[in-house]
């Protein structure tokens, strides 16, 4: 049995955004991964893994995050069939904008197509999730729940799960920006502190609520004022070389909020793309790394769907 080839773009996602530590998601336009896939007679063979950092990506079926979700998938499903995939990267690993979590939402994607999507939303994004805990040292679904569901993504519950989706401003622009330096998510939650004062918890639950608000009603201005950690952002500072400068470049650029995405090192702005340029907040992130000989990417993008069928 070898059926027709399917082609999924996974996209690239944001988590924590200021007070939402593996709470928060927001899917974006650009970049994304694209996994192909077709059924086989039976198992799981990756073929192929092109694109940036593709290097690093193991082909064990077992260690791969789009295998590892896929296989979750099958599980569930009670398929009788096994999958070849074809992945291609768009997203760098260790970038923070969810390379792993689109990987694992395409991998889940991809297989509940190819089992007749018999699986809620919900239930692909614990597939995704699955995946997510085994490559990265911890379960969040914070970057696989807008990779698959799209737009602002809040999940009100682990256990049992529970995940919303919100449709983000139009006006909000994003600019991601990707030092080179390479931030494990596993390593990144390693320096994280185990427990929280009461004041910054009580800092992140207002903070939280009205990024909810600002999303839902469309105010720009109350989402770059909500953008705040206390807690996850400063203990992470220190793995991304001049994150606060390159985040004072974005602000004083037109940015309404500048903050480390996920768990590093990209360097996540928005901006209110009705009266600002996201090509100026870019540019100023770009010539400070440049100062000190780093290179630095950028994508100027916004908001964008969940997995899809292309
Ligand atoms: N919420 C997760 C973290 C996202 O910050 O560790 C990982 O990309």
């Amino acid at each position: 049995m070898a059926d027709e080839w399917i082609r999924i773009a996974a996209p690239a996602t944001t988590s924590n955004i200021g007070a939402g530590f593996d709470v928060f998601g927001l899917a974006l336009k650009d970049p994304y991964d694209i996994i192909e896939g077709r059924k086989i007679e039976s198992g799981i063979v990756i073929s192929e893994v092109t694109g940036p950092g593709s290097e690093s990506i193991p082909t064990d079926p077992e260690q791969n995050s789009v295998s590892i979700a896929a296989m979750e998938v099958l599980r569930r499903c009670d398929a009788d069939f096994g999958i070849e995939i074809k992945i291609k990267k768009g997203i760098r690993p260790c970038s923070g904008i969810g390379s792993s979590g689109a990987s694992a939402a395409g991998g889940a994607f991809l297989a509940h197509i190819l089992c007749g999507e018999k699986l809620t939303p919900q239930e692909v994004v614990l597939c995704a999730a699955h995946a997510e805990d085994v490559t990265s040292g911890g379960f969040h679904a914070d970057n696989v729940a807008p990779c698959v569901l799209g737009g602002f993504t809040v999940i009100r519950s682990y256990e049992p799960f529970e995940v919303i989706s919100i449709k983000p401003p139009e006006n909000l622009g994003i600019v991601v920006a990707m030092p080179d330096v390479l931030v494990p998510t596993r390593e990144s939650r390693m320096v994280l502190p185990h427990e929280v004062p009461v004041k910054d918890m009580v800092f992140h639950l207002g903070n939280a609520a009205c990024m909810v608000y600002g999303m839902q009603t469309g105010d720009l201005g109350l989402i770059g004022r909500s953008v705040k950690d206390a807690v996850f952002e400063p203990a992470r500072t220190k793995l991304v070389p001049y994150l606060k400068k390159a985040e004072a470049a974005a602000m004083s650029h037109g940015a309404v909020a500048s903050f480390l995405g996920g768990s590093g090192p990209c360097i996540i702005s928005f901006y209110d793309k009705s009266s600002h340029q996201g090509e100026a907040i870019a540019e100023s992130i770009v010539a400070l790394y440049a100062e000190h000989d780093m290179g630095c990417e950028t994508w100027i993008t916004e908001p964008g769907s969940g997995c899809r069928r292309i």
